[in-house]
């Protein structure tokens, strides 16, 4: 029963991705701060809503992790202290991620799930770091961060390594090594993605990259080059990483809205000679969304390549008030969300 329903599941999952060949297929977004909810209703609410408007993918934060015990209530998944790792598997700790996934199950959502963040929100590398020494870019070959960081994931993976909902499991978010040889990550991902089908090996892996360091369709600017030390190309060719993923903000990367649609081109072209399907897995603009980004949408449509895109990021009214705001949010029912969901789904 158990290994018939991982290999439907993993069938289902291979052929969401895998028919990509004329563009992207299923579409989705992010919503990092659902793992970090405490009132279950508003969990709920959020996937309901998503479902209901035919978003397919959800990705959220599997990490959270702290250097000393945050206030009573507050939600974290790891404490990281000393050189010690703790990691917090009770009603403020993973029973949060429990409940999200089993939510999504109730709500035909799949997820992508991740293991640390590269930036200090939600503690990341740098907590890592504070623990256990080094720094950021030591952190990727540090025994001691490592072994914590394996550990953890191994922890997450066996809590959900029968669960339908899970459409991937991904290394990090926007991992950078800056100023390092494409080695050091290069590396870094083919030994946990490895490790993590060890484990697992009925779901998906990607890393979670913004997609830089790119050779094809060059334009030379600072997106397509190695200097924060990942090398897009070279990372999608180990065998353990089962589907590319790249990012899109102009704004934060010193170029200009009309960067964005070759870039989808670019990386598109690079997973199709890669043989394998890519995910455009974060975009977004704080102004003219629709136009920009439903621009962006309609090129991912018919790039070959890309079999799916996620939106940066979802938003909806909770028990507390408005989801998280980073002014990139597109709230659910507003005319941004008609534009770049509604519209999109049905286009798909
Ligand atoms: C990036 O990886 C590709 C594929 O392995 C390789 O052809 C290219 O030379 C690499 N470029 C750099 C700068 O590492």
């Amino acid at each position: 029963m158990r290994a018939t329903s991982i290999l439907i599941q993993a069938c289902f999952i291979v052929a969401q991705v895998a028919s990509y060949s004329t563009g992207i297929q299923n579409t989705g977004s992010n919503a990092y701060w659902l793992s970090f909810l405490t009132d279950n209703d508003d969990v709920d609410k959020v996937l309901s809503d998503a479902e209901s408007s035919g978003l397919r993918i959800m990705r959220v934060w599997g990490f959270n992790d702290v250097n000393t015990v945050p206030s009573s209530g507050t939600v974290y998944f790891q404490l990281l202290q000393d050189g010690k790792a703790t990691i917090n598997t009770g009603s403020d700790g993973l029973e949060r991620l429990d409940y999200v996934v089993s939510s999504a199950e109730q709500h035909n959502i799949k997820l992508i799930i991740n293991f640390v963040n590269y930036w200090s929100d939600y503690g990341g590398m740098q907590a890592y770091v504070s623990a256990f020494g080094g720094s950021l870019t030591s952190w990727y070959t540090d025994s001691a961060s490592q072994e914590a960081y394996q550990n953890y994931i191994k922890t997450v993976i066996s809590r959900y390594i029968d669960s339908p909902a899970i459409f991937a499991w991904e290394l990090a978010n926007e991992p950078r090594c800056s100023g390092c040889d494409v080695s050091v990550i290069h590396d870094w991902v083919a030994s946990t993605s490895a490790f993590i089908k060890s484990i697992d090996s009925a779901h998906l892996v990607c890393l979670g990259d913004e997609g830089f360091g790119l050779d094809i369709d060059s334009d030379g600017s600072y997106p397509y080059g190695y200097s924060e030390g990942t090398n897009f190309t070279l990372n999608l060719g180990i065998d353990t990483i089962d589907f590319g993923t790249f990012h899109l903000y102009p704004s934060n990367w010193g170029v200009s809205n009309s960067f964005g649609s070759p870039w989808i081109a670019a990386h598109g072209a690079a997973c199709a000679a890669a043989g394998k399907p890519c995910l455009a897995e974060e975009y977004g603009v704080t102004s003219d969304k629709c136009s920009v980004e439903g621009g962006w949408q309609a090129t991912a449509l018919d790039t070959s390549g890309i079999g799916a895109d996620t939106f940066w990021q979802f938003g909806d009214d909770l028990s507390t008030g408005e989801s998280p705001n980073d002014y990139y949010t597109i709230y659910y029912g507003t005319d941004d969300y008609t534009c770049l969901v509604t519209d999109h789904v049905a286009a798909i």
